[in-house]
């Protein structure tokens, strides 16, 4: 495993185009032969606002973030898959004609499960005898498990390639879908469907509001000439998140199967009126009720950050993502001391419109909303903040939006 060293905000980083040239040498080390491979990006996203609402049907706001998934990938001339990855050492490799159907526990299983999903787009278009074997790497510059949805990018981002190299020239959406059926299916994560629209619908300078009640979206700018999204990485994982995950998930859906008798209109908890939960509350468990109330003020809160947006308030914005913190504390019980300190120390930074944990929470990091030329402040301050009483430094980092699954030319 590669030690990466994280560009202090502010200092250059490496362009895109350098970090693939790299990711070029070591495709050449590991596949000997002849051919030029093709190269492809995905992004990371992360989320303003609608903390665990995709899964309620309630509206959430992410946006694409110029941290992703790189591919390297090239035509064989028979029909053997190589594939690996720069960020883990178990190799993957099969016949097309033989294609794992279980999986092993290692990241290959997500492109795996995607290829499995192509391959039936692939059946349905034309046959898959047509298709060529792959040599494929995979690598990137996301953080792995801090909830920007690395799961996503490489997701969307093997649809994406392998439509390319299968010539499927499918709609984006059906790629969208292709990565969470795998998701779901083979790789058996509950997820919402907010992560891959997030990577799949990506535009630039641009928050995608997403209802997951409907599946309708637009797009709201924020202009990235003016506002800066960063991250502070507590760089706490969780090996039990995923199953913490899954309780808030069984838990939603207990709160909704109590509240529908009273409200016969409600499609999903994201429908459910305060009132009704006010009146009924005694007939669920406390810690249910708390769920139910965090959704119920997170779609009023989220419909309000939009609002804030349309009448060009990005303050208005910033205030109930430090809200939706609170209640992500408070109520849904996904926080931790580290998310906390740095949402504490964030939100008194100058030039910071708000703050809250992203992603799923029970570690992981805080996204923060702030002017452009604040950021060394920023990330001064929370150094200082939290190396005292965590002992390490948390990573801070400042992102640029970013336009989507691409193929890049070197
Ligand atoms: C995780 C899931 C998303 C969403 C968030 C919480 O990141 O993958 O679908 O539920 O948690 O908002």
């Amino acid at each position: 495993m590669r030690t990466r060293v994280m560009p202090s905000p502010g200092a250059p980083r490496p362009s895109l185009e350098a970090e693939l040239a790299l990711h070029r040498a070591e495709f050449a080390r590991r596949f000997a032969g002849d051919g030029e491979p093709s190269f492809f990006f995905s992004p990371g996203r992360v989320n303003l606002m609608g903390a665990h609402l995709d899964y309620n049907g309630g509206p959430v706001m992410p946006t694409a973030i110029d941290r992703g998934t790189f591919v390297a990938v090239r035509a064989r001339s028979d029909r053997r898959v190589r594939m690996q990855s720069t960020l883990d050492g178990r190799a993957l490799e099969f016949e097309l004609d033989r294609v794992p159907a279980s999986k092993s526990g290692a990241w290959s299983d997500y492109p795996l499960g995607v290829l499995r999903e192509m391959l039936e787009l692939a059946e349905l278009r034309g046959g898959t005898a047509r298709l060529a074997g792959l040599e494929i790497l995979f690598g990137g510059n996301l953080p792995v498990g801090a909830g920007l949805s690395s799961s996503a990018s490489i997701c969307v981002g093997a649809a994406f390639v392998l439509d390319r190299m299968g010539e499927l020239r499918s709609e984006r959406l059906e790629l969208v879908h292709a990565a969470l059926r795998a998701e779901r299916g083979f790789v058996g994560v509950q997820c919402g469907i907010m992560d891959p629209f997030a990577v799949g619908l990506a535009r630039p300078g641009q928050l995608l509001w997403l209802d997951c009640r409907d599946t309708t979206w637009s797009w709201m700018p924020l202009d990235p000439r003016v506002y800066a999204i960063a991250i502070a990485d507590t760089l706490v994982r969780r090996e039990l998140a995923q199953g913490a995950f899954n309780q808030r998930v069984l838990e939603c859906r207990a709160a909704f199967e109590a509240l529908r008798v009273h409200q016969p209109d409600a499609r999903c908890l994201r429908d459910v009126r305060m009132e009704v939960l006010d009146a009924h509350r005694a007939e669920l468990e406390p810690v249910i009720a708390r769920r139910a109330e965090h959704v119920i003020h997170e779609v009023a809160r989220t419909f309000a950050a939009r609002a804030a947006l349309q009448r060009h308030d990005p303050q208005g914005l910033g205030i109930q993502m430090t809200r939706a913190h609170g209640s992500l504390r408070e109520l849904f019980d996904v926080s931790v001391p580290e998310l906390d300190l740095l949402v504490e120390t964030a939100v008194d930074a100058p030039g910071v419109l708000g703050t809250r944990l992203t992603g799923a929470g029970f570690g992981g990091c805080t996204v923060i909303l702030l002017r452009r030329g604040a950021e060394t402040e920023l990330a001064e301050r929370l150094v200082r903040a939290f190396e005292p009483r965590f002992g390490r430094k948390p990573r801070v980092e400042v992102f640029a939006g970013d336009a989507g699954p691409r193929e890049i030319a070197l």
